[in-house]
């Protein structure tokens, strides 16, 4: 990582003061179905729960929480890849939470998403080029399949792979290079918004920083926003402008990157982030993040989620969930020791 130059001397480039992506109290819900001819829905998942946050143009947004906190799932559902079961999504001043399928088609080249592993993501019965020319061409960015091979053809340069790579299937690249196809066909429809979901979770360390080197660049070129989703704290640190910090559904603390890692409110971020992997083999970790008794999002306590877990509880947070309180500078947390 040493090699990659300051993310903070960055600055995020406000040419409107509209955010470009603006969720407001998005829910979630998957039904359980339970029954064997007939089904019927005995609960739900509610795998995110009112989550708010904003996005600027070419600003890094990092999403992170234990596993099954509903990352993903926010993702998705800004994608309008799952309808969401309430609230909005308004990208460039349009509310795209409820438009149909027909009426969001002029959105979905406005925002694209990185997945974690390539394999599944990329059709391995087809070649780069035909994988990369098919949104060219459905979204009339290509009038035809000449035209979208140059187009292809410097797309590839600028992910750092050859022109001559197209006639090639996804199993003749190795996982980095793979996951350079699939940076290459989100910004094929230069999209404002890109969603990164463990895009380097997969892959060797080495290849993470090349490939975190290369999405830096292609965020300095087309200013694109970036949400991006890791377990990885010290990269979503290295690379974030503000971080969501979730737990069951909702957001619980947010603010800017280092003020988030150096001076966490909430309870569970101060133990999610002292759970970090300390580089320095002398220094012993504090405390190691304690998953067990993690209630799952069927079914959650009452008053504050994590109520469970807290050293700190007192008599209200079994009772009442917190509201979010801002201390100025951006930063935000939900917690009673901080309420009003
Ligand atoms: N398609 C789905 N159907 C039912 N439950 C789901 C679905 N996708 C995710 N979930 C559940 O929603 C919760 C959040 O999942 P997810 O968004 O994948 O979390 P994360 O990405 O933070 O690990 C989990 O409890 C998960 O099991
Ligand atoms: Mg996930």
């Amino acid at each position: 990582m040493e090699s990659l130059p300051d993310v903070k001397e960055r600055k995020v480039e406000g040419k409107h003061d509209e955010p470009l992506l603006r969720v407001e109290n998005l829910k979630k819900y998957f039904p359980v179905k339970s029954g064997f001819i007939f089904e019927r829905t005995v609960g739900y998942v509610k795998a995110v729960d009112g989550v708010s946050f904003e996005i600027r143009r070419g600003e890094t947004y990092g999403l992170v929480g234990e596993s099954g906190c509903g990352k993903t799932t926010v993702g998705k559902t800004i994608l309008r890849l799952y309808d969401p079961t309430e609230g909005d999504i308004i990208l460039d001043g349009v509310n795209i939470a409820k438009l149909s399928e027909k009426e969001l088609l002029p959105y979905r080249t406005k925002m694209q998403i990185v997945f974690q592993d390539p394999v599944s993501s990329l059709n391995p019965r087809m070649t780069i080029g035909n994988m990369l020319s098919e949104p060219l061409l459905f979204h009339g960015i290509a009038k035809n399949k000449s035209e979208a091979r140059k187009i292809i053809a410097k797309l590839l340069e600028e992910v750092g792979l050859k022109a001559y790579h197209v006639d090639r299937y996804p199993h003749q690249f190795s996982g980095g290079q793979r996951q350079r196809i699939a940076i290459a066909r989100a910004i094929s429809v230069n999209p404002s918004l890109i969603i990164l979901d463990e895009p380097t979770s997969a892959l060797d360390v080495s290849v993470q920083a090349q490939i975190i080197k290369l999405l830096r660049k292609i965020q300095d070129e087309i200013n694109a926003a970036y949400i991006f989703i890791s377990h990885n704290l010290a990269l979503v640190r290295f690379i974030s402008d503000r971080v969501g910090i979730m737990y069951l559904g909702r957001i619980i603390e947010e603010g800017n990157a280092d003020e988030i890692f150096e001076n966490p409110l909430h309870p569970y971020s101060k133990l999610l982030l002292e759970s970090v992997p300390i580089p320095d083999p002398k220094r012993k970790r504090k405390r190691k993040m304690d998953d067990t008794g993690v209630p799952s999002p069927m079914s959650r306590p009452n008053g504050c989620f994590f109520h469970t877990r807290c050293k700190y509880r007192m008599r209200i947070c079994e009772i009442e969930y917190p509201e979010m309180v801002d201390f100025g500078n951006g930063h935000k947390v939900a917690c009673h020791l901080f309420g009003r």
